[in-house]
């Protein structure tokens, strides 16, 4: 028998399709002000950065949390996406629906 391990054994890939999906203004909450959590969303991913003593109270040099910061971080930090690989994603962010035009 030459069976392939199921994919979702993989331990390499992280299930993102799994975790929960969060709109930009449930988001918008978690941005180091009006509740604990510290959120930032980055390609369609949410990561919980509330450990963080760099995100304290959601700022980040001069960035904020509680939104999309995909094209900040490409555009102004000094690192690459890899300061993600220690903070979970826990959730997927919902983009708005197109516009019907
Ligand atoms: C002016 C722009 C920015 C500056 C100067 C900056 C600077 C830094 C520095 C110095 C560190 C710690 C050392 C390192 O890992 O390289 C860091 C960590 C980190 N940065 Fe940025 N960054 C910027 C923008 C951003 C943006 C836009 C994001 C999010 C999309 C981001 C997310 C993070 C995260 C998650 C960490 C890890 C924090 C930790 O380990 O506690 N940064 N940043």
């Amino acid at each position: 028998m030459n069976t392939p391990p199921a994919s979702t054994n993989n331990q390499q890939s992280t299930p993102n399709h799994h975790l929960p999906e969060y709109t930009p203004a449930q988001l918008a909450l978690r941005n180091g002000q009006d509740r604990d959590e510290i959120w930032v969303g980055y390609k369609g991913l949410i990561y919980d950065v509330t450990r963080s003593r760099l995100w304290r109270r959601g700022n980040h040099y001069e960035h904020w949390a509680g939104q999309d910061l995909t094209k900040e971080l490409q555009k102004d930090a000094p690192h690459t996406e890899h300061v993600f690989d220690k903070f979970p994603a826990i959730g997927r962010l919902k983009t708005p629906a197109p516009s019907a035009s």
